[in-house]
């Protein structure tokens, strides 16, 4: 049995007398690899909320790091957690660099806010950006990147405080198909190293899972449906339970699809 990186036992969400996440366990071990699949309003980013210690459960427990929350500083906790979402990139100031998007999660902060920054720590920030193939792009603004580009410039920021968690919110929505498999392919590579921290990556595609992802999750109004090793866990029958419509799905080599199964 791996050790848990993060664990959520009975965890109830509620807003507005809703639940949102309902009686949610999962445990996510040491170099775990997972992807989080379900439909819109599911639950996916609301775990990730939880995940990234920008919530607390209203029920329920929630381990990250071996540190309850609740218990723990989430500010201590959060530099330990690289976090790309739509959510953060809605809050970065559209002049910022690219480059500068990226030193500053070094420092917990979206947008800049002082004038110089260790060279070591700019050295990491544009190694980042080439190995997410917008090395390029380090100078220009934030605000003048394309979909596909802010995607992976916020990936690249999400890894630059060297995080012992990592927490993708659909890092390839909007990506056309050449940047789709492009960020697949680097993030398939990341899976692969040893050195990534464990990983928890939501996507509406099993297209869009990248080789070398150990587990999945697949959430629907705010349960899970199935959680376990990709292989026996994302099945035509998860699936379908998950999506509530008849899919089938295939694995070629470390690659998925999934379609819906013809009626006629
Ligand atoms: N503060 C809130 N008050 C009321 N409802 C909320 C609140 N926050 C989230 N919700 C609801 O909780 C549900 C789950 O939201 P969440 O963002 O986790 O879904 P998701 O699975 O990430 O969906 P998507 O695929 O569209 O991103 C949604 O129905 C959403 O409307
Ligand atoms: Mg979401």
């Amino acid at each position: 049995m791996s050790v848990s990186a993060a664990s959520l036992n009975d965890v109830t969400v509620r807003r507005s007398g809703a639940a949102i996440l309902d009686g949610v366990s999962l445990e996510i071990g040491e170099g775990e690899r997972w992807a989080v699949l379900g439909p819109n309003g599911a639950g996916k980013s609301t775990l990730v909320r939880l995940l990234s210690a920008r919530m607390h459960p209203t029920a329920g427990t929630v381990e990250i790091l071996g540190e309850r929350l609740g218990k723990v500083d989430i500010f201590e906790l959060r530099p330990l957690i690289g976090l790309a979402s739509q959510e953060l990139a809605d809050t970065v100031p559209v002049e910022e660099s690219a480059e500068n998007v990226v030193v500053t999660a070094g420092y917990g902060v979206v947008g800049r806010w002082r004038e110089e920054y260790d060279e070591v720590d700019l050295e990491r920030a544009r190694t980042l950006l080439a190995a997410f193939g917008v090395g390029d792009l380090a100078s220009r603004m934030f605000g003048t990147l394309s979909t596909g580009e802010r995607k992976r410039v916020l990936a690249a920021r999400a890894l630059m405080t060297d995080p012992e968690l990592l927490l993708l919110d659909e890092p390839a929505a909007g990506l056309d198909l050449g940047g789709r498999e492009s960020l697949v392919r680097t993030l398939g590579r990341l899976a692969k190293d040893p050195a990534t921290p464990v990983t928890v990556l939501v996507t509406h595609h099993v297209e869009e899972i990248p080789p070398g992802y150990t587990h999945v999750a697949l959430l629907r109004e705010g349960g899970v449906v199935a959680a376990g090793p990709i292989g026996e866990t994302l099945t035509s029958q998860n699936l379908t339970r998950t999506f509530g419509l008849p899919l089938v799905a295939e694995q070629r080599g470390e690659r998925f699809t999934a379609r819906s199964l013809s009626l006629n």
